[in-house]
């Protein structure tokens, strides 16, 4: 396994923001809670539920961790702190707070997480994490920026103004956006572009699943079937390339694109035209990113 490291001081994010915004482009950052945050308690310690685990190193393993944030009021502090922090980069008017893969085995362990629950008022250890998110969702909204959260945590209690992005399955998205939530589409067997793009000997080392060109077109964020309000609210989609195998710039071009050229179509043009026709535009769209030094996968027959 590649070691992975590496951080962005304040002055590359501002210098990133301002990059992105000169060519139209918003930056909507994420900071994952209450979930994947172990970095955050290698770093401080006393965020973690301290009586049933700890302290915790930097992990060199990823996937979900079932160690988590505790709920000492200072805790939440802490999180309101970082957002301070990236609401003061990143203009954009949408913050994502994450509310994946946060299971909560440890706070049913942790007697002060139990007894915090009881202090808060919150109706089970399982609607702990509904109460993170609407604390800092509410966080969010006084101060004039929409939360977006990844589909677990959109419950029924959700406040409607926040959005939901559907990453494990597209029924949470068009189920979120019955419920009147706007929605940003991403479902992971169609769009999360860091899956093998085919079952072929000699893909290199990708996330298990795969993900190919065919399926990335033929993939409609709007799908013709939805009630009309339904599709009002799928406001977009997202195709996701997360890092873990791709730890180089070239591996990281080999896996966007075309198939980033796919989703774009789909969710820009209500008609798509044939697959064929696609594949035929997409060799020409592969020249003009050469040209800009962007290596995309050759099509086959190319
Ligand atoms: C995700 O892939 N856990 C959003």
């Amino acid at each position: 396994m590649a070691p992975h490291a590496g951080a962005y001081t304040r002055a590359e994010l501002t210098d990133l923001v301002a990059c992105a915004e000169a060519r139209g482009i918003v930056i909507v950052p994420e900071i994952d809670l209450p979930g994947h945050t172990t970095a955050a308690l290698a770093a401080y310690p006393e965020l973690g539920n301290t009586d049933v685990s700890g302290p915790h190193g930097v992990s060199c393993v990823w996937g979900v961790h079932d160690t988590f944030l505790n709920l000492d009021p200072a805790t939440l502090g802490f999180c309101e702190d970082v957002l301070a922090e990236t609401l003061a980069i990143f203009p954009s008017p949408w913050i994502h707070i994450g509310g994946d893969e946060c299971p909560t085995t440890e706070w049913e362990r942790s007697a002060a997480a139990r007894a915090r629950c009881r202090a808060f008022g919150i109706d089970g250890v399982e609607r702990t994490q509904a109460f993170v998110t609407t604390r800092l969702t509410d966080w969010l909204r006084a101060r004039g920026r929409r939360a977006v959260v990844w589909d677990e945590a959109a419950d029924d209690d959700l406040a409607r103004d926040v959005i939901v992005m559907a990453w494990r399955h597209r029924r949470f998205g068009l189920g979120a956006a019955a419920r009147g939530h706007d929605v940003v589409m991403t479902p992971c067997d169609a769009t999360y572009f860091d899956w093998y793009q085919s079952d072929a000997a000699g893909e290199p080392p990708a996330q298990p699943g795969v993900t190919t060109l065919a399926t990335a077109y033929g993939y409609a964020p709007r799908p013709a079937e939805a009630p009309r309000e339904v599709r009002e609210r799928i406001i977009g989609a997202q195709g996701a390339l997360w890092g873990e195998y791709l730890p180089t710039t070239e591996r990281l071009d080999d896996m966007a694109f075309p198939h980033l050229s796919a989703l774009a179509e789909r969710a820009w043009r209500e008609q798509p035209t044939t697959y064929a026709d696609f594949t035929h535009r997409a060799r020409v769209q592969l020249e003009r990113l050469a040209v800009l030094g962007i290596r995309g996968r050759t099509l086959p027959g190319a």
